[in-house]
């Protein structure tokens, strides 16, 4: 942890997706069936009572989204209460006492004031990563809802997600997991989605692949999302977008396809979108995701085949990339924000 105030050397153009030590967390405890006050830590460690139910029963969840610095100095938050909605969602789901809209708030805006040496500046590629999360805390051994909970948020500065960088294409394969059942918890931000598909993932990469594609469940048919972000695809009818009971609503890949019908006038079928059959079908495909943005899948393996879209899989596509232009330039402030999307940090 570094010292408070102690000044800060970050290399922002080589930043990778990783943890880094900050100034301070920001922590809230619910007890006795309220949620109290919050308060920023300098301990980025949490001592917890080992009958835990996010340790056994994995009740606990997360959230992520992230500050861009814009031109102007400020640093903008892209859609945040989409990031509290999806939350309080994901706690109903978990029988987690929902985080008050005030609170998450309070706890992101405190964490970012505390750590605003650590927010990447205009120009270096890099964003500050911001993730609340709750857990199930306190003395416990059987099945049922903590008796408490732990608000945090820490934040980070980030680079891209995938290695290749911020515009190389990724290649997803199609591997033996499932990541969720239909009426499971695939919709929601809850951590044991995401240790299910830790197999899956390193299978994928094991196939060469950068992550997994997940089908849906029932009938390993029809494209659910990636391990980290939703699907586009491109077609010459406009923009395709796999619909599904069990995937993560993404903030994200909503926003592009409010860019795609708007700015670029493109025709959007959301529907369940059968792989094997429409796969000949692709012109480009993207994921979309905070962590991942929007980033042009180059390849498809399923069946030990492999399906690659536009120019040989080498690069991004045309619409892909007016996508992320106006998504990115929206994000960072640079493209005017017709929709209502940005939010400033309060940073005094
Ligand atoms: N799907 C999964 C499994 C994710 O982890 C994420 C990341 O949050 C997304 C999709 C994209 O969601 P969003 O665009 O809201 O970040
Ligand atoms: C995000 O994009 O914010 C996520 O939570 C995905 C995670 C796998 C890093």
């Amino acid at each position: 942890m570094n010292e408070a105030n102690t000044e800060v050397e970050i290399d922002w153009g080589n930043l990778g997706f990783d943890y880094m030590d900050t100034h301070a967390s920001f922590s809230a405890l619910y007890a006795n069936g309220a949620w109290g006050d919050g308060t920023l830590t300098e301990d980025p460690y949490l001592a917890i009572h080992e009958g835990s139910t996010s340790v056994h029963y994995a009740q606990q969840c997360f959230e992520g989204l992230k500050a861009y610095g814009s031109q102007d100095g400020r640093l903008l938050l892209f859609r945040p209460e989409k990031n509290w909605e999806r939350m309080a969602d994901t706690c109903e789901r978990l029988m987690i006492p929902p985080v008050p809209r005030e609170l998450f708030f309070e706890g992101i805006t405190k964490c970012i004031q505390r750590n605003r040496e650590f927010a990447p500046p205009y120009g270096s590629g890099a964003s500050l990563y911001i993730r609340p999360f709750v857990v199930g805390i306190g003395r416990n051994l059987g099945l049922r809802p903590a008796p408490e909970f732990l608000f945090r948020v820490f934040v980070s500065p980030v680079g891209p997600y995938f290695k290749g960088g911020k515009q190389s294409p990724i290649s997803l394969a199609v591997v033996d997991y499932d990541r969720s059942a239909t009426r499971g918890t695939g919709h929601i931000k809850a951590g044991a989605n995401y240790a299910g598909a830790l197999l899956a993932s390193a299978t994928a990469r094991e196939q060469g692949a950068d992550e997994a594609l997940f089908l849906d469940s029932q009938q390993n048919a029809y494209i659910d999302e990636a391990g980290s972000s939703n699907i586009l695809i491109v077609t010459e009818d406009g923009l395709l977008v796999p619909k599904s009971p069990a995937i993560l609503p993404s903030i994200t890949k909503f926003a592009a396809m409010e860019i795609a019908r708007s700015e670029l006038g493109l025709k959007i079928d959301e529907r369940p979108v059968h792989l094997r059959d429409e796969v000949a079908s692709f012109i480009e495909v993207a994921a979309a995701g905070t962590a991942a943005t929007l980033v042009p899948v180059g390849a498809i393996h399923v069946d030990g085949q492999k399906h690659t879209f536009y120019n040989g899989g080498t690069q991004a596509g045309p619409i892909t990339e007016q996508l992320y232009e106006i998504l990115a330039g929206i994000q960072r402030g640079d493209v005017e924000d017709k929709f209502g999307w940005i939010q400033p940090v309060d940073l005094d």
